[in-house]
């Protein structure tokens, strides 16, 4: 399948992960790719991997909760392929943070680049979509902690509820301008982001208990970066085109058992 032949994508933190997956997914669907992301080794060796997978492909520079970087990135992506045909918000951090013990100076980044990432490359998208008449696709890759209440991780779990609620917001906005917004809310995935305090939490005894053996998971295993890829190029392609403002948990089933 070639779904997206003639096209862009632009990936925020498109070079790790989730994120270069979905580039990987793009690119062999025919796509053009631009990678956003902060480390240009880590970048520039995420578009060699997708040059050598047959695509064209871009690192552009820049800081997903910088509103100038976004606005740079885009044009730099404007200016090597044409036009932006879709917008993956991909890119977030996480950590640990006790609620009450934590301070401001935790909690903010994540809302940043998440919440306030999201907004500043929705609206920079758009407002190259509507003005060059795209009738485009935006997914917001989001999780299942957008609507499950956990420890030590509120600044990422209301992040991602914001990201969910403008999800939901922008699809109603774009909507008249022809372009779609929806979102995939991942349970647990192997990528760099299951790494915690130097661990991968995917090989620990309790994930290997709760998660896997005794089934709160129903698949029982964790999900992989091309699982998700799969579903953003799916809700980007014209076979969801009658989907507007969903989010999608894709999570083997786990948020059924919570
Ligand atoms: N891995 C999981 O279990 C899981 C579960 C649910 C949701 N997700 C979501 O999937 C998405 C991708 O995460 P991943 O699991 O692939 O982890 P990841 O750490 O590989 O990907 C995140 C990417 O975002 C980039 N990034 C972070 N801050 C940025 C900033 N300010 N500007 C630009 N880029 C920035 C990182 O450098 C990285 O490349 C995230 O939105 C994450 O919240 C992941």
């Amino acid at each position: 399948m070639r779904r997206f032949e003639g096209k862009t994508v632009f990936v925020t933190g498109g070079a790790t992960g989730i994120g270069l997956a979905t580039a990987r997914r793009f690119v062999l669907e025919g796509a053009a790719a631009v990678v956003m992301g902060r480390r240009a080794d880590v970048g520039e060796a995420a578009v060699a991997e997708l040059e050598a997978a047959g695509g064209r492909a871009l690192f552009v520079r820049g800081d997903v909760a910088s509103e100038a970087d976004v606005v740079r990135c885009v044009d730099e992506a404007i200016a090597a392929f044409g036009r932006i045909d879709v917008l993956v918000n991909n890119a977030a951090m996480s950590t640990s943070v006790d609620f009450v013990a934590g301070e401001t100076s935790e909690w903010k980044p994540v809302f940043d680049v998440i919440a306030f990432g999201t907004y500043f490359c929705t609206r920079t998208v758009a407002r190259h979509m509507i003005e060059a008449c795209v009738r485009g696709a935006i997914v917001n890759v989001s999780s299942i902690n957008s609507y499950r209440a956990l420890p030590m991780t509120s600044h990422y779990n209301a992040a991602k509820g914001a990201a969910d609620q403008l999800t939901r917001c922008t699809a109603v906005e774009l909507a008249p301008h022809g372009i779609r917004v929806n979102a995939v809310n991942p349970g647990f995935v192997d990528t760099p982001m299951s790494v915690v305090d130097g661990e991968n939490e995917l090989e620990t005894d309790w994930f290997k208990d709760i998660y896997v053996e005794r089934r709160k998971i129903p698949q029982a295993r964790a999900g992989g970066p091309e699982e998700i890829a799969s579903v953003v190029a799916f809700l980007a392609s014209d076979d969801a085109s009658y989907m507007c403002g969903a989010t999608v948990p894709v999570d083997g089933g786990l948020s059924l058992t919570f």
